[in-house]
């Protein structure tokens, strides 16, 4: 489905903590919470902002390939899941594993069989947000390690 098709309150969902899943080149998967995002269109497409500090094990896998998976889980479902993969790093878990998440990829998109809904979307532009750029410098407060987000701009391609 489209984005205009789902009755689906993204900024309520993502505010709650989702999956972001990739599978990189080598074919390993890792996945981390997420929940600073936004989805709207841009040059005509329907699209959705990821938000990525290069810190992250995420951040090498999201360079590598193109497409990834957000995944959205029912209201109270899967909260261990989220904290879980939002504190410890794929550099030290198998957090699928660890958290039994079951799943099938499909034309290298990851699809968690418990999660509510998934949007599998492909990379088309990113960025660092940039120190220079912020106009409201209270903001820079989120970044005391200088470790600024990188945006993905991503379009969706579908959404189960
Ligand atoms: C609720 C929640 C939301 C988070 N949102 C983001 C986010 O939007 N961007 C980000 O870079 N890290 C975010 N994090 C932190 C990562 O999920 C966390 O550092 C994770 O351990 C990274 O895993 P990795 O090293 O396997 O990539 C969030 C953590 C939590 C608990």
């Amino acid at each position: 489905m489209k984005l205009s098709e789902v009755n689906f309150n993204f900024a309520q969902k993502i505010n709650k903590g989702a999956l972001l899943t990739v599978q990189d080149s080598c074919g390993r998967i890792n996945t981390m919470t997420v929940s600073w995002g936004g989805c709207g269109i841009l040059w005509g497409k329907e699209v959705c902002f990821i938000y990525v500090r290069p810190t992250r094990f995420t951040y090498k896998m999201c360079e590598d390939v193109c497409d990834f998976s957000l995944s959205f889980f029912k209201e109270g479902e899967r909260k261990d899941t989220l904290s879980f993969c939002g504190t410890k790093s794929g550099r030290d878990h198998d957090k699928i594993k660890e958290c039994n998440l079951s799943y099938k990829t499909d034309d290298g998109y990851v699809i968690f069989d418990d999660a509510e809904i998934t949007i599998k979307v492909r990379k088309i532009y990113s960025d660092f947000i940039k120190e220079e750029c912020f106009i409201d410098k209270n903001l820079l407060s989120n970044y005391k390690n200088n470790d600024f987000h990188k945006v993905y701009v991503c379009e969706i391609i579908d959404i189960q």
